[in-house]
C-alpha cells in the first residue's frame, strides 16, 4: 500500500534524516516538502531542505516557504543545537533548484486537493503551517488521513521544564491542530528519547559506500555534539524527527496509547505543554495515539537498512 505525504519540516539534523528516510522508501510517496521556521530562521530552514532534496537527486519534489513566524508570538530557534546554517557538519551542495513561488500552506491544499487518495502530513518542526492550513481549509480536512508529527512529551520537557521544543516555539498552532478532529500520531520526547544513534551505529553508517550515508554520519557526529552534554543522561542523540517515518513504516516497532492530549497556551510556567490524560482522568475523547515504546535496534536497523537504497541508481535517476 502507498501512503501520500507531505513532509512540513524545520531542517535541522533529525528533520534531514527524516526526510532521507522517507525518500528511500517508495511505499511513501511524497507530495511536496514545506519548510516552518523553528531550528533555524525561515530563509535558513527553506535552503537546508533545498540542498538535502539536490543532495537526493530529488528536485522533482516541489518544495515552499511557510510562515516567518509563530501564529502569535516572536520566533525562538534552536541554533545551539543545529549550528549557523542549521545543517552544520556535511558539506552539502548548493540548491540546483527553486521552491514554488507559493506558499507553504498554498502548496499543502494543492496537493491535497489534487491528491487520489488522502493524505498524510508529517510536521516536524514547529505546527504554524499545519495550523494556518486547518483554520483556512476546513473542505480539505477530510481528505487528510493522518497527522503524524513529531513534538510534545507526557514526561518531561527539552526546551523548558514542562515544554518541548516544537510545541514550545507556537503552542497556539498546536492548540489548533489537536483539536482539529483529525487523527494525531504523537511521537514525543517519551518515545524520541529513546530512539537514541550510539557512537557503534554512527559508524555503521559511515561504513555505507555511499554520499548520503557519509551526509548522514557527518550530520549525527556535530547532532552528537549538544547531546553529550551529561545533564541528559544520553548515551547518545535522540533521533526525534525520523521516529515519524518510522513509525509509518514500521509500526510494530512502537508501543502505543490513545489518549487525550491538551496544549498550554497561557501559562508562564508551563507554555506549550502537552498534557497527556494517560490514566483518562479528565474523561476527555482520545485526540491523539502517542507513541511510548520503542525497538531501538529494530529502529536503528530500519535506518542502516534505508541508506543502502542511495546507491547510483537511485542517485543517478532522472
Ligand atoms: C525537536 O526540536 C528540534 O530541534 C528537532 O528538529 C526536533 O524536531 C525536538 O524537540
Ligand atoms: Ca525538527
Amino acid at each position: 500500500m502507498t501512503r501520500h505525504i507531505i513532509l512540513d519540516c524545520d531542517p535541522g539534523h533529525d528533520d534531514a534524516i527524516a526526510l532521507i528516510l522517507a525518500l528511500a522508501h517508495p511505499n511513501l510517496v511524497p507530495l511536496a516538502v514545506t519548510t516552518s521556521a523553528g531550528n533555524q530562521t525561515p530563509d535558513k530552514t527553506l535552503n537546508n531542505a533545498l540542498r538535502i532534496l539536490t543532495l537526493l537527486n530529488r528536485g522533482d519534489i516541489p518544495v515552499a516557504g511557510g510562515a516567518t513566524k509563530p501564529l502569535t508570538r516572536e520566533l525562538i530557534i534552536a541554533d545551539n543545537v543545529h549550528g549557523e546554517t542549521g545543517l552544520d557538519g556535511p558539506a552539502l551542495p548548493e540548491p540546483s533548484f527553486s521552491p514554488q513561488a507559493i506558499t507553504a500552506v498554498e502548496l499543502m491544499a494543492q496537493q491535497i486537493r489534487q491528491s487520489s487518495q488522502p493524505v498524510t502530513l508529517v510536521p516536524t518542526g514547529p505546527l504554524t503551517n499545519i495550523a494556518l492550513l486547518l483554520a483556512s481549509h476546513s473542505e480539505l480536512h477530510p481528505k487528510i488521513e493522518r497527522i503524524v508529527l513529531m513534538g510534545g512529551a507526557a514526561g518531561v520537557g527539552n526546551w523548558t521544564p514542562a515544554a518541548e521544543f516544537n510545541i514550545f516555539v507556537d503552542p497556539e498552532a498546536a492548540d489548533i491542530v489537536f483539536k482539529s478532529g483529525i487523527p494525531i500520531t504523537m511521537c514525543g520526547l517519551d518515545v524520541t528519547h529513546q530512539a537514541q544513534i550510539m557512537d557503534a551505529d554512527i559508524e555503521r553508517i559511515r561504513a555505507i559506500p555511499n554520499p548520503i550515508a557519509q551526509c548522514v554520519a557527518e550530520l549525527l557526529d556535530f547532532f552528537m555534539i549538544y547531546h553529550r552534554d551529561p545533564k541528559w543522561g544520553f548515551i547518545g542523540a535522540p533521533l526525534h524527527d525520523p521516529c515519524t517515518i518510522a513509525w509509518l513504516l514500521k509500526p510494530e516497532l512502537f508501543e502505543a496509547q490513545d489518549c487525550w492530549v491538551g496544549i498550554e497556551t497561557q501559562s508562564e510556567l508551563t507554555l506549550g505543554m502537552t498534557v497527556v490524560d494517560r490514566y483518562q482522568l479528565t474523561g476527555k475523547p482520545a485526540n491523539a495515539t502517542v507513541l511510548f515504546g520503542l525497538d531501538r535496534l529494530g529502529f536503528v536497523d530500519l535506518l542502516v537498512d534505508s541508506l543502502r537504497v542511495y546507491d547510483p541508481t537511485y542517485l543517478n535517476r532522472r
